[in-house]
Formats: structure tokens, sequence, C-alpha cells
């Protein structure tokens, strides 16, 4: 067992791919009841069913908007009785980065409205019942992105930047009664990962017709773990399992006297210059 959280109820949100399932799925391994949200629920509604709905609740929900995030925390709270872990892994990346496309003003919108003002909304919606249940533990999912700069792709490591420097705020400001921490990824394969690729690909084709369309497959999952061996310390880039295991351990009682900090699962990737 890497983390105790039998007895504990788990609101999750982006849990119908990647990361955030990843998490749903080793919170139930780990004993908890995991509230598994999402704006698109065909992702929960097919772990529910793998691992069981009394394990497993789906609900769908847009971290966007505060109203809603509100009133699923509230129900969930009066439902079973306490909310004690709170998992922020809803994000979006919008643009390509391979000077093929820059962040159009809508960019910048949505990344914002998803990756700060969903982690806020979601944070918000929560800390009524853990401030009075007296406890209850937050980690967001940030970015090793938040630390660095990159040319062409401006909204997405400045949304992380912002939810990671919300995330420090917020635990000053929820000590002693409530634990609120990061974990920053360095690059998981993922749904996002392939949206991008997809991207990029829409981008190239629409340049030169002659270059295939084509859809993301297992050969560039492999191209992708290859291409991030020789540039990361450990050897590979990370899975969603990696980052699941380390949010477990935050957001259990072995973590009782960490706060405010961010946990880089990177592979040590930020450790290069
Ligand atoms: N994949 C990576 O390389 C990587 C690296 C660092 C950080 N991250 C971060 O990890 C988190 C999870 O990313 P992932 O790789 O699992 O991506 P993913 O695309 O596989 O999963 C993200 C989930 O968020 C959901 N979502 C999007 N907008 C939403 C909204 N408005 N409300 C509710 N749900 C919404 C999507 O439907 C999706 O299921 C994100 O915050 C991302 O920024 C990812």
């Amino acid at each position: 067992m890497i983390a105790d959280l039998r007895g504990k109820t788990a609101l999750v949100t982006g849990a119908g791919s990647g990361i955030g399932e990843a998490v749903a799925r080793c919170f139930v391994e780990q004993g908890a009841v995991v509230v598994a949200t999402d704006v698109n629920v065909d992702g929960v509604e097919q772990l529910a069913e793998e691992l069981g709905r009394d394990a497993v609740k789906v609900v769908q929900l847009d971290v966007t908007d505060a109203t809603q995030c509100a009133q699923v925390a509230s129900e969930v709270a009066a439902s079973h009785g306490h909310l004690d872990l709170l998992v922020c892994s809803a994000g979006v990346v919008l643009a390509d980065d391979r000077e093929l496309a820059r962040d159009t003003p809508a960019d910048w919108d949505q990344c914002f409205a998803v990756n700060v003002r969903g982690v806020v909304n979601s944070c918000e919606a929560v800390m009524p019942t853990m401030k009075s249940q007296g406890q209850g533990s937050i980690v967001t999912i940030g970015s090793i992105s938040a630390h660095g700069a990159r040319a062409t792709l401006g909204a997405y490591p400045a949304s992380k930047a912002a939810a990671l420097r919300y995330t420090k705020g917020l635990a000053l400001d929820l000590s002693p009664t409530i634990r609120v921490n990061a974990v920053c990824p360095g690059a998981v394969w993922s749904g996002m990962q392939s949206r991008i690729l997809a991207e990029t690909r829409r981008v190239v084709h629409a340049l030169d017709p002659s270059v295939p369309l084509e859809e993301p497959s297992t050969d560039d999952e492999t191209a992708f773990f290859a291409s991030y061996q020789a540039i990361t310390p450990l050897g590979r880039p990370q899975r969603p399992v990696d980052v699941a295991k380390a949010v477990a351990f935050l957001a259990s009682d072995d973590a009782s006297e960490i706060t405010g900090q961010c946990l880089h699962v990177d592979g040590g990737a930020i450790i290069r210059d």
C-alpha cells in the first residue's frame, strides 16, 4: 500500500482521461471512494463500469462553472457525510509549440478558464465542507512548464504558473486545517499529448497537403518515449500512474506535515539548466 486512503471520500476533476483517471484508479486501490468528475463523462463511465459503482461515482462537471462546482461538492458532502480529498487534474493545452501556431486570444481565455479558474472554482467549492469538518487535503496537478519559458506556447505555461502560485497561497490561507500541495509532472503520454500531436499534424497538413494526416497511434507513443529517453535524467517520460502515486502520498495522512509544496514527478527533468 502506498498511502492508506481507506474511509476517505475524494473528488477528482478531469478523471475521464490520463492523469486524473490514474489518480481515480490509484485512490480506489488505496481504499477511497472516488467521485470521478469530468466535462466529458465517457471515460469516467468506463472507469465506474470497470472498478464498480460503489467505489466510483460518476458526475459530469465542467470546472469552469463555479456554481456547478459548488453544487457538486455540497451534494458529495451531503450524500457521503464528508469530503476529505480534492484532486484538480482537469486541464487543457490548446496550441502546438513547434513554431506552427501561436496562442490566439481565445486560447488564452480557455486555458485560463480551465487551468486557473477551474482550479480556483474546485478548491473554493470544497472549502466550506473541509473547514467545517476540520480537515482536508487538496492536490493540484501543475506542470514543470510552470517554471520555464517556451517560445511560442504562452498560455499553457502561464496558466500553470498562475495555478501553482494560487496553490501555494491557498496552503497558507487554509493552514492548519487543510493541506494544499501540487504535483508537477514532466511529460506524460496521455490524451493531452496525443491531442497536441494530432493538432500539429493538422497544421502541417494544412500548410502542405502532401504530408498525410495520420491519427496518433502506438508508434507515436513509442516515439514519444524514445524522444524523452536522452533528455530525461531517469531515462523516460512519465506515465499517468507515476504521477498518481505521488498524488496519493500527498493526499494521504502520511503527508500530514507537508503543505504548500510542489513535488516534481518528471524523471529529474527540472534539475537540468
Ligand atoms: N500530459 C502531460 O504531459 C502533462 C504534463 C504536465 C502536466 N499535465 C497536467 O496534468 C493534468 C491532466 O492532464 P492529462 O495529461 O491527463 O490530460 P488529458 O487530456 O488526458 O485529461 C484531461 C481531462 O480534463 C478534462 N477536462 C478538460 N476541460 C475540462 C473542464 N472544463 N472541466 C472538467 N474537465 C475538463 C478532459 O475532458 C480530460 O478528461 C492537466 O492539468 C495537465 O495540464 C499534463
